[in-house]
């Protein structure tokens, strides 16, 4: 099975998913890291890893469908079985994403559909909740809505800040996305009706 994992910056999720998948020998690999921006730090870790790496800066396009439909071709380019969002910032437009229909999934630091779009900690500490989270999800159209695949809780502590929330929450997605990233190699996701069933084997 063939990944191609889109950043937008750090890419600490995709080091982790990268690391997972040669620790654990999954019967995939990380055909190709993906940018938006030429200066993701992500993308160092990914050449040195010597996985090929692009850029497709959205800033090159005049609107979104033609950044979009650039982006297509080059995801494409390496024929993958499954396109990772890990820290993309870009918002995909229907029809790029209806082409990836079941076979893209993206990470959000929020227990969705509580707290969609940015600044989710922020959201969160506003609110008030005990408990945050993250959600590893498949891409749909509508902006942080699709399937669930996995979710992990994480406890809002007295004195948390959006940095010390963020920091406790990234830990657990570095636990989280390698293992729902493995159960779509290992063909066990089944998405029925908007919901997603984790088959206990293929
Ligand atoms: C993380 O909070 C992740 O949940 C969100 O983007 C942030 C940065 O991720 N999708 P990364 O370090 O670039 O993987």
């Amino acid at each position: 099975r063939s990944i191609v994992i889109l950043i937008s910056g750090r890419g600490s999720n995709m080091q982790a998913i990268v690391r997972t998948a040669q620790t654990e020998q999954w019967p995939a690999r990380i055909v190709a890291v993906i940018s938006n921006r030429a200066d993701a730090e992500g993308l160092k870790f990914a050449a040195a890893q010597g996985i090929p790496t692009a850029v497709v800066a959205n800033k090159d396009y005049p609107d979104r469908a033609q950044f979009d439909a650039a982006l297509r071709v080059v995801i494409d380019g390496f024929v993958p079985d499954l396109v990772v969002l890990a820290g993309f910032m870009r918002i995909l437009t229907a029809p790029l994403v209806e082409h990836y229909a079941g076979r893209m999934l993206n990470i959000h630091p929020s227990l969705l559909p509580s707290f969609t779009g940015m600044a989710t900690h922020r959201q969160a500490l506003e609110a008030g909740v005990k408990v945050h989270g993250v959600t590893v999800h498949f891409v749909t159209p509508t902006l942080d809505h699709g399937p669930i695949v996995a979710q992990v809780a994480v406890p809002v502590l007295e004195g948390d800040t959006e940095q010390s929330l963020e920091q406790r929450v990234l830990i657990e997605e570095h636990q989280l996305y390698p293992r729902a990233v493995r159960w779509f190699v290992e063909n066990r996701l089944v998405i029925e009706d908007g919901r997603v069933r984790i088959n206990a084997d293929p």
